[in-house]
Order: structure tokens, then C-alpha cells, then sequence
């Protein structure tokens, strides 16, 4: 049955206006659509820095590729290795496979999914030499915790905010702020969108010079002199984009406190034995609504279908199986039939068990979205209570 809820896909989830539209026609009527030389991106870049609270921004054609030139900035050597969560988008951990690092895959906390301390210092080897933290859903990580184990050993910390625009970490920080990079996308379906998109932050003017360098096939068109420094790529935002962006990043705040509001009335209608919701929900921005059942006295299956059933677009696991468990993994298909970078690790294969029962049995995600009206939480909270209600009877 269709319920008329608003989705990330089509005008009525999304926040488009008039002032996007303005954007987009002045860029184009002003014959200028390159980064280079135009005025767009560095005023998205400036406007987002402040926005966060960052010393530097930069801009790039996707989130993927502001976590590659993250990784790329740091500047590390071929076989050296990442630690990377096994719930995320593949996006995470491209960028590492591309520079010929080897991702690590640590274990994740059973109700957040994210990455814990415990789990980074357990994944720790002699090699390790970045973390990418991802604030998965938009549940903030412990960051500042991962932070005390990584910071002596001199382990870098890339946080992957792509579904985390004004998430808190537990220390009350903006997610993004914490560590030596943080990375955010603009994808069709984040908080705030161009379709495509990503922004880092840095406090760091190195790792910010050499993150812009690699978007720009190493070119520091600054010197005004048609120079290769290092190696890059060209992952440049257009001049039409940045346009975009600079007014979408403004709507992040109200995005994500409509969608606390969504989540509260779900929080009220699901609280309940056998499900846990998540944690410090203030500080969540509910990119995806997550739930964890209890498998021994609640059929995700049943409560998935019961969910679409009423029009909510719900997921059992969120992925269909751990990042690691992908052929580009398993069969280390990346480069001919080298399979390189891996080849360059004595890591045996991963195996994150906590990782593995959230994807597999425990994980349901419902789409929440910053549009529902006042009538439409109404309903479906109701419809959620009634659905938990049902939970513990025989005919559920
Ligand atoms: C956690 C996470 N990391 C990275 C990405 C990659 O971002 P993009 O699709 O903008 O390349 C995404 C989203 O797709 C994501 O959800």
C-alpha cells in the first residue's frame, strides 16, 4: 500500500527552492562553469568551513572522492593499513584500495555499528596508519575514545560524515571536527544534496593544500605555472554544483532537526522489549532510522514487511552482506589479476562477528524523512506502535 510518505528521490522529500534555482541560472548565464578561476567553490568552501567550524574546506565531485583525497593527503606508503568498518558504503574504502593501502576491517558496536575503541585497538598492527570512522546512519561515534587509542600511536583519523551532517559525538563535538579530516557527500540521497558531491574539512593547512592538489591532478594553479607536483586525479565540483551546495549546506540544520522530530514519535511508538533503538538520540541526525531487534523474539522478516506494509520504506541490514564479504574483497579483484594491495598484508581474512549479526539477523533501517507532516508522523507512529503492539502476540 502507498502512503504518500516524502522520499530522498523526488521534489517532495527534498528541500529545492527558488534560491537553488537562482543559483543554477546565475552560474550558467554567466558562461563560467569551471572550478578554475570561478567563484562558486571557493565561496562553497569558505561558506562550509565556517559552517563547521573548520580552518579549511575543499570541494570535490563526490564523497568518495573527498575520502580519497583525505586518504591521499596523508601522504602513506604502498602496503601500509587502514582501519575500516565492515558497515558502510563502498565508498569508504575505495579510495584506501586506490592508493594501494590495505583496508583492516575491525568489528563494530552491536547497536550503533560504528567502530569502537576497543574494536580499533584490537585491529591495531604494526602497519596501521589511518582509521576512516564512519557515523554510520548518522549515529555519532565514539571518535574522541577511538582518538585516545590512536593518537599515541600516531594513527590518523579520517571521520566519514556522508550520512552525518550535524551528528554529535559523544563528547558533544560536531562529527567531522574530531579527527585530522572529515569527509561529507552530497549524494542524491544525504541529508543535503547536488546529486553528486563531496566536502572535507581540515584544521590542518597541509593536509588541506594536499587534499585540494590531488582534486586537481596535482596542479597548484595558484603558482601560475602549468606544474605536476604529485600525482592526482581530476575529482574537481563544477562551478554548477558548488552554486548548488552553498545554498543546500544552509538547510542542513533544519533537515536534521525535522528529522529528530520524525524519530522521537518513532522512539515513543517503538520502545519495547526485544528492540533497541538508538542511542543519544539528540545527537543523531537520522540519516536512516536504525532499530535493533532481539532475533530470539522477533522475526525481522515479518517486522520488515509490516513496516512496507504501512508505507515505510524499511530495510532488513542495510546492506545485503558486510562490505568484506563483497567479490572486490573476496576475490581481491582490483588491479589485472594482481590482487594488489592486499597481496602487500600477512592479514588473514576478516571476520567481525558483531558486524556480521547486525547484517545478518539483528539490523532493520526505516528512511526517515525531514518532510513528513505533523499529520504523517501522527500516522506513522501510530502505525509503529501498533506494529510493536503486535510484536509479542502469536499472530504478529
Ligand atoms: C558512509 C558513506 N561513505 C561514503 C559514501 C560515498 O559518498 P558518495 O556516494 O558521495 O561518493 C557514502 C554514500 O554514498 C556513505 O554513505
Amino acid at each position: 500500500m502507498s502512503s504518500g510518505y516524502p522520499d530522498v528521490f523526488s521534489a517532495p522529500g527534498r528541500r529545492i527552492g527558488v534560491e537553488e534555482e537562482e543559483a543554477v541560472l546565475r552560474v550558467l548565464r554567466s558562461g563560467h562553469l569551471w572550478r578554475v578561476d570561478g567563484t562558486d567553490t571557493p565561496a562553497l568552501e569558505h561558506e562550509f568551513a565556517e559552517l563547521m567550524g573548520a580552518r579549511h574546506a575543499a570541494a570535490f565531485a563526490t564523497g568518495t572522492a573527498s575520502l580519497h583525497a583525505a586518504v591521499a593527503a596523508l601522504d602513506l606508503e604502498p602496503g601500509d593499513e587502514v582501519i575500516v568498518p565492515p558497515i558502510t558504503d563502498a565508498g569508504t574504502t575505495i579510495g584506501v584500495i586506490a592508493e594501494g593501502l590495505v583496508p583492516v576491517f575491525a568489528d563494530l558496536d552491536p547497536v550503533t555499528g560504528c567502530l569502537t575503541a576497543q574494536t580499533v585497538a584490537a585491529a591495531i598492527g604494526p602497519r596501521t596508519r589511518a582509521v576512516m570512522v564512519v557515523h554510520l546512519f548518522g549515529g555519532g561515534a565514539d571518535v574522541e575514545g577511538i582518538a585516545e587509542v590512536c593518537r599515541p600511536r600516531g594513527v590518523r583519523i579520517i571521520e566519514d560524515c556522508a550520512q552525518a551532517y550535524w551528528t554529535r559525538t559523544p563528547s558533544g563535538a560536531v562529527a567531522g571536527t574530531v579527527g585530522d579530516i572529515g569527509c561529507f557527500s552530497l549524494q542524491q540521497s544525504k541529508h543535503v544534496t547536488t546529486g553528486d558531491g563531496g566536502l572535507l574539512i581540515t584544521d590542518d593547512p597541509a593536509l588541506a593544500r594536499r587534499a585540494r592538489l590531488f582534486a586537481d591532478k596535482g596542479w597548484p594553479r595558484e603558482e601560475g605555472t602549468r606544474t605536476h607536483l604529485e600525482h592526482g586525479l581530476n575529482y574537481r565540483m563544477s562551478e554548477l554544483i558548488a552554486a548548488v551546495a552553498r545554498v543546500q549546506i544552509t538547510r542542513a540544520v533544519g533537515v536534521v532537526a525535522d528529522r529528530r522530530r520524525v524519530a522521537q514519535a518513532w522512539d515513543q511508538a517503538l520502545e519495547r522489549p526485544g528492540l533497541t533503538l538508538a542511542p543519544r538520540p539528540e545527537d543523531h541526525s537520522y540519516w536512516l532510522y536504525p532499530v535493533v531487534i532481539d532475533p530470539a523474539v522477533i522475526d525481522r522478516d515479518q517486522l520488515v514487511a509490516r513496516i512496507r506494509a504501512v508505507g515505510l520504506p524499511a530495510s532488513a541490514g542495510y546492506l545485503e552482506r558486510v562490505l568484506y564479504a563483497n567479490p572486490v574483497f573476496t576475490q581481491r579483484r582490483t588491479f589485472g589479476t594482481s590482487g594488489w594491495p592486499f597481496t602487500l598484508s600477512e592479514r588473514g581474512s576478516p571476520h567481525c562477528p558483531q558486524a556480521e549479526i547486525l547484517v545478518g539477523s539483528t539490523l532493520v533501517t526505516i528512511a526517515v524523512n525531514e518532510n513528513l507532516t505533523p499529520a504523517q508522523i501522527e500516522t506513522s507512529a501510530r502505525d509503529l506502535a501498533q506494529i510493536a503492539a503486535d510484536l509479542g502476540s502469536t499472530d504478529a
